[in-house]
């Protein structure tokens, strides 16, 4: 195949990724330059990867997946580091077929072709790299290095690979401060951090290249991304979840024939499905760590309530976390993403909710006794089912909405809920994204959590069960806490700011005017980006201490208890 890009579509290109080059150290700056990339080549998508809508209403989160892992596998991910002219690089590749799309990402380049045919004949005009100290491991991958055998000029070349990576947090509270309103923050914060159009083209690239070292095992396998990645309230640089489907080999809804000859598979039988589980993903962990480029670090951690095999994908940056028979996760991130999609104010809530939560250090990237994002995601929901009139609907009522189609038993557990949104009626609530806000924080200041339930089920409390001291109930596995991890202190924590951001946001609620000396504006920190500062905590302890009138009771002796702690251990430490 020849060449398809016009001349003066290429000579144009190249001026136009010389000034991308020039942009390639900012985070910022890099997106916008991908947006530009995507303007130049006339395709009309969006940088928000949730709004993916059709004309007349919305689109699945199932038809979106799919759309997305059809494109992933006519795709590859080049690094071209050795390559200064972008002109070149692309003339090389439309020998090969259509470009649909491409993209840069720090070195790498992602590119689209229009057929999956182009993906073999590729492939055909590919070397083996030439043995130097080392020895390869001859496994061919869609991950390729473009090398340029002529003299090259390195000066020009960006120097180091670049994260997608969420705007650094001092940055987002400048920014922040220069809205005009509490609703414009929480707009602006959404769009900082959002995962862009860019990320999640790469996120099922990742899935679709690690779905071509398990395919040689199990030919009808997917490997679909969930969680953050997909269900509209990933941040940029969030972790890629990902779901080994082999439900289509599992024999579980194979009809047998009553009588006659018949030919089976023989196979390996395992005590129970989670040994099946465990040896699927050690078997598959081990050939990623042996044969997948790009796949480092990798610990398979088998033991856990849900096995999983945990690397860093080197390439895009993104740790990665491989899961197999595990549905109800599925379920769970359609559920998250369809309330996602009924009301713009859930996401806006959501992001900076969890964006006020990982400032203060609520939540943490690693496991232990927090509150993890997606407990919080869910308080969020249920805050928002509670809502006079409700914001969003209950389970139970997304469930009562569902079709013939939408019934899902998974394990015993419901995990039904309706598909179609156009069945679902929502009431007409016309509360700010400001007073929201406001109100997330006074209801989980005085929530009962010492006698009550989280349950977006049923979208009011329920009595608790004896035991943790913070009940979320999982919305599919009901007999589960989703917080079960969640000691006392983390609980307190939470409360105790979320009094205290409570009090500050309503102190700091109007923007200042805009002042300034000699042209140069001052910037005060006010409404969310007040909220954001690690250190304020306890800059409102002190404020709250010299306040003879406190707004806020404590509502529980334990959260008494530990503020008075908290603020005698400020004491000592200003005497000292
Ligand atoms: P971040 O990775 O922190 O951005 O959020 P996330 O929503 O992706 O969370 P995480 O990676 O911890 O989990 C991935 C997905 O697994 C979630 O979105 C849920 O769908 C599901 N999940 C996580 N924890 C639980 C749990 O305790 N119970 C259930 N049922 N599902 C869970
Ligand atoms: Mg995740």
């Amino acid at each position: 195949m020849r060449m398809r890009i016009s001349p003066s579509f290429g000579s144009a290109m190249a001026s136009f990724f010389k000034m991308c080059r020039l942009h390639t150290i900012g985070r910022g700056s890099v997106v916008k330059c991908l947006q530009k990339v995507d303007t130049f080549l006339h395709r009309n998508i969006g940088t928000n990867v949730v709004a993916v809508q059709e004309k007349n209403g919305f689109k699945s989160l199932y038809a979106v997946q799919a759309e997305r892992q059809e494109q992933a596998e006519r795709s590859v991910l080049i690094s071209c580091h050795s390559m200064t002219n972008e002109k070149r690089f692309l003339e090389y590749l439309a020998n090969y077929g259509d470009i649909q799309k491409y993209f840069f990402y720090g070195i790498y380049a992602v590119v689209e072709f229009a057929n999956k045919e182009s993906i073999a004949s590729l492939f055909e005009g590919t070397a083996i790299p030439g043995i130097g100290m080392e020895t390869m491991m001859p496994f061919k991958s869609r991950l390729l290095s473009m090398r340029n055998l002529d003299s090259v000029d390195l000066r020009n070349q960006p120097k180091k690979r670049l994260a997608q990576q969420s705007i650094p947090i001092n940055e987002l509270i400048q920014r922040l401060s220069k809205e005009e309103s509490i609703d414009q923050q929480i707009t602006s914060l959404t769009e900082a951090h959002q995962l862009t159009e860019e990320s999640c083209r790469l996120r099922f690239l990742v899935c679709s290249l690690l779905k071509d070292i398990v395919a040689p095992f199990f030919p009808e396998c997917t490997i679909k991304p969930f969680g953050s990645s997909v269900n509209g309230f990933g941040k940029l640089g969030c972790d890629l979840d990902m779901f080994l489907d082999l439900d289509g080999i599992s024999g579980k809804n194979a009809t047998m024939p009553k009588s006659g000859l018949f030919l089976e598979y023989q196979m390996k039988a395992a005590k129970s499905e989670r040994i099946v589980t465990q040896n699927i993903l050690s078997g598959i962990g081990t050939c990623m760590d042996l044969f997948g480029p790009g796949c480092v670090g990798l610990h398979k951690i088998l033991d856990a309530r849900c096995p999983l095999v945990r690397f860093t994908h080197q390439p895009s940056g993104f740790q990665c976390d491989l899961t197999a028979n595990n549905r109800v996760a599925m379920k769970s991130t359609e559920l998250l993403y369809l309330y996602g999609e009924l009301d713009p104010r859930v996401r806006h809530l959501v992001f900076t909710v969890r964006c006020w939560a990982q400032a203060q250090g609520i939540t943490k990237s690693i496991p232990g006794a927090w509150i993890s994002n997606f407990s919080l995601t869910v308080m969020v929901l249920f805050f928002l089912q509670r809502r006079n009139p409700p914001i969003i609907p209950t389970l139970e009522h997304l469930r009562d909405l569902a079709g013939p189609e939408d019934k899902s038993v998974i394990e015993d557990n419901d995990c039904t809920f309706v598909s179609d949104f156009s069945k679902i009626q929502l009431e007409s609530n016309t509360e700010t994204l400001e007073q929201l806000l406001c109100e997330f924080f006074e209801f989980y200041a005085s929530f009962s959590f010492q006698t009550l339930s989280i349950n977006i089920r049923k979208g009011r409390e329920q009595n608790k069960p004896v035991g943790d001291p913070l009940h979320i109930q999982n919305p599919f596995e009901t007999t589960l806490n989703v917080s079960k991890n969640v000691n006392t202190t983390q609980l307190g924590r939470f409360v105790a700011l979320c009094q205290e951001s409570s009090w500050l946001i309503q102190q700091n609620k109007t923007a200042p005017s805009r002042g300034g000396t000699e042209g140069k504006a001052t910037i005060t920190l006010w409404g969310v980006s007040n909220l954001l500062l690690p250190s304020q905590i306890e800059e409102v302890k002190r404020k709250q201490n010299s306040s003879k009138k406190q707004k806020f009771e404590p509502t529980n002796q334990w959260i008494k208890d530990m503020l008075k702690s908290m603020k005698a251990t400020n004491n000592q430490q200003n005497q000292s």
